[in-house]
């Protein structure tokens, strides 16, 4: 079969810094009580002027520059993304600013496990020989969806964008497992959703116009269902690629809370000094947090090449899902 290869990495956040300190001023919370629930201890939020576009592409660019790849050789660009600039999809917006003319391009909604979801679509695309050069890309600006005035999920979430360069290879096959799943009917615990307002059309008929609900969440429950479904998912994962949990070198999860992390780690029996965690920095970025990570340990040289990494995402949906692969 056709091989993979993870080519190159890319991220980039926004310049603006909210620390827990200044986020106290906003609403009833302190840095002690948001660092040691979440280990967050500030967040990147995007200015009015910025836009997921932007930043999905400067993340994109990087990752072709360490590709080495011209843009005009991509094939398919997904933006994993739950907080576009136009629900039509931004996908297109980015192809047109990286001048990928080649490109396909779609958008990908799976909330915090979009980026896994879309490097397993990206690895059909490229096992079916139909393309050779696949962008994904996890980008959120969640800041633009929040209720700043709800103390319970404000404090949690910041914007960024990740990007990594999958390629077909003839000599090497990186992506070494997957598992996706979802459970719909636990929708509740973790929403953004549309509330339609009647609105009447003459005499004829109503419609429902869009206004938004911003995020909603039931933590506990969020929390329990990340502890129990993450091992497992990345259990399965793990079987698929034929690799015991010995075999992984890094644990590389959605980055939602250090809690989820730490009890993840010691559920799978895995040393705290192969889990990768950024989120002090930016907090949960939701799709991007995964691809920034990685391309922050990429650059700072701690991961090698050949290492195996353990990926999981998990999130609204309920959505959730792992991959397994080999820098
Ligand atoms: N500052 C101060 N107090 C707060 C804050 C805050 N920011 N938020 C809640 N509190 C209060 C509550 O009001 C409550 O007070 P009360 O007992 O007087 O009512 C108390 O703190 C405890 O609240 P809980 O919700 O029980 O706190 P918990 O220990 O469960 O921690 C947390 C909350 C951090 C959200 C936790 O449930 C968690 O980590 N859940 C996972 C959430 C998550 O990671 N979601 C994102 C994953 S999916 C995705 O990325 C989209």
């Amino acid at each position: 079969g056709i091989g993979i290869a993870i080519t190159g990495s890319g991220s980039t956040v926004p310049p603006v810094v909210l620390d827990n300190q200044g986020l106290s001023q906003i609403v009833d919370t302190s840095d002690e009580w948001i660092s040691t629930r979440t280990g967050i201890r500030q967040r990147r939020l995007a200015a009015p002027n910025e836009s997921l576009r932007s930043i999905a592409a400067q993340a994109a660019q990087q990752a072709l520059a360490m590709a080495k790849v011209s843009v005009t050789e991509v094939d398919l660009i997904i933006l994993a993304t739950s907080t576009p600039d136009d629900l039509f999809g931004t996908a297109s917006q980015v192809q047109a600013t990286l001048g990928a003319t080649k490109a396909a391009a779609f958008d990908l909604t799976a909330a915090c496990s979009g980026f896994v979801f879309g490097m397993v679509t990206a690895a059909q695309f490229i096992r079916t020989g139909t393309y050779q050069t696949v962008v994904v890309i996890g980008a959120d600006i969640l800041s633009r969806w929040v209720d700043w005035s709800d103390r319970r999920t404000c404090v949690l979430f910041g914007d960024g964008a990740g990007a990594i360069v999958m390629q077909a290879s003839p000599v090497s096959d990186g992506l070494l497992g997957f598992e996706l799943h979802n459970d719909g009917s636990q929708n509740g615990c973790l929403t953004l959703s549309y509330q339609p307002q009647p609105h009447p059309l003459g005499e004829i008929v109503t419609v429902g116009q869009g206004t938004f609900n911003p995020i909603a969440m039931n933590g506990q429950e969020v929390y329990r269902f990340a502890v129990k479904r993450v091992p497992e998912v990345i259990e399965k994962a793990l079987f698929r690629a034929n690799l015991t949990v010995e075999q992984v070198d890094w644990l590389l999860l959605h980055q939602a809370n250090q809690r989820i992390l730490d009890a993840v780690a010691q559920r799978l029996g895995i040393s705290n000094e192969k889990v990768i965690s950024n989120m002090a920095n930016y907090g949960n970025t939701s799709a991007a947090s995964i691809p920034i990570a990685l391309d922050e340990v990429v650059r700072a040289g701690t991961i090698q090449p050949g290492d195996v990494i353990a990926a999981s995402g998990f999130g609204a949906g309920l959505t959730w899902g792992a991959t397994i692969f080999r820098w």
